[in-house]
């Protein structure tokens, strides 16, 4: 049966990334016989800008009906005057809670060939494969209420609500242990319940749901030493567990380390395992249109799709070798550049990488 991909490319460097995944399935099809037909539809500012809404009807109708979704990445300069209720990244808030893809897993791999782009020591980074999950379609993102007012001072007040239900807390802990006995069985949840209450329930029901994975160690962390030791000794993890805030802010560090958040993809899954693939990196409006933006992350979130959401792990193996002999063969786009190597843009990346995965039929 012809599986069927719902394309959301959005704004920015979105559409630039999101071409060169479709050229790498479109290899998969001709040269490997993958069925599978794609449709495009708009999502964030440039479907407010046609239809004055960032999740129009027609596009969470599409990404309901097709078996999953492949997304780029929206939001820019052009929509922040807009209100919160209409920007681009309510569009993408906005299809995850749809489809209630509450799973969010975030690998961080460091690949050898980029140890020399990475910031750090290559001692501290080199090897380095954690998975985070984060929890996406609750907690302060999602909590009401949220707004500004006016407070009894006459002064301006913002406020966001940070909230978290016991099942909310109890599936998304589920997920994370069956991913960490499936890898090195050793989990760290990373909280702030030395002084949110939220967390400090999202701590007690972590433990409660360990009960039931007693082959995985458990650990706890509280959130601004996870950052720190992220940088300090990342390779002390292996699977972390965080909220949908954390979980933000912790991937974007942990994208340093693997040398530019370019490289890392993301599945974001509901509890049947259909799910919705992105880099984890937003639009970039600062090389948006210039042809330089790193195509890997989308290129591997199409690989984690067809891992999980199509259980076809031959084609996921297959594109990630590409990318890794796009790689060896010194191929790095800018924010992946070190000397000696060939400074590419987003097309010749993508161009490298159908013609690794095709030379290796
Ligand atoms: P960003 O992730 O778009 O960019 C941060 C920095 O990383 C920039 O210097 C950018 O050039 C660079 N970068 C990002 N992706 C890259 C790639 N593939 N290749 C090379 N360099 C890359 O985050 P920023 O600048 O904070 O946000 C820009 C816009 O994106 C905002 O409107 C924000 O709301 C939105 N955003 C959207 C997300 C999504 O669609 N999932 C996630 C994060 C931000
Ligand atoms: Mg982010």
């Amino acid at each position: 049966m012809t599986k069927k991909i719902a394309v959301l490319p959005g704004d920015g460097i979105g559409p630039e990334i999101v071409a060169e995944a479709l050229k790498v399935l479109d290899c998969l099809k001709q040269d490997f016989g993958l069925e599978i037909e794609t449709e495009q539809a708009l999502i964030g500012g440039a479907a407010y800008d046609v239809k004055g809404t960032p999740l129009p009807e027609e596009t969470l109708a599409l990404a309901k009906a097709a078996d999953s979704v492949l997304l780029g990445a929206v939001g820019g300069p052009k929509w922040e005057p807009l209100d919160y209720s209409v920007r681009p990244e309510r569009g993408l808030l906005g299809i995850r809670a749809e489809l209630e893809l509450f799973a969010n897993l975030r690998p961080a791999i460091l690949y050898p060939q980029l140890v020399a782009a990475s910031t750090l020591k290559p001692e501290v980074v080199s090897g380095l494969d954690i998975m985070i999950i984060r929890e996406l379609t609750g907690g302060i993102y999602f909590g009401r209420p949220r707004g500004r007012r006016i407070n009894e001072n006459g002064e301006r007040e913002g406020f966001n609500t940070l909230i978290y239900n016991e099942s909310e807390i109890r599936r998304i802990a589920h997920v994370a242990f069956q991913i960490a006995q499936k890898r090195n069985r050793k989990l760290c949840s990373v909280d702030k319940a030395n002084v949110l209450e939220c967390t400090e329930l999202w701590r007690e029901i972590v433990v409660e749901v360990g009960c039931e994975y007693p082959d995985v160690e458990l650990s706890h962390m509280y959130v601004d030493n996870a950052s720190m030791q992220l940088v300090r000794a990342p390779k002390q993890f292996d699977v972390m567990l965080t909220d949908n805030m954390f979980g933000d802010i912790l991937s974007d560090c942990a994208a340093m380390l693997t040398g530019s958040i370019g490289m890392l993809p993301s599945a974001s899954l509901d509890k049947n395992g259909k799910g919705m693939y992105e880099p984890i990196h937003g639009s970039a409006p600062d090389i948006a249109g210039r042809s330089i933006a790193n195509p890997i992350a989308t290129v591997l979130s199409l690989a984690m799709l067809l891992r999980y959401s199509f259980g076809d792990a031959g084609s996921a193996d297959r594109i990630e070798k590409a990318v890794i002999t796009a790689l060896d063969a010194g191929y790095r786009t800018a924010d992946i550049y070190s000397e000696g190597m060939t400074k590419v843009g987003t097309a010749e990346m993508g161009d490298a990488i159908v013609s690794a995965l095709r030379s290796s039929n």
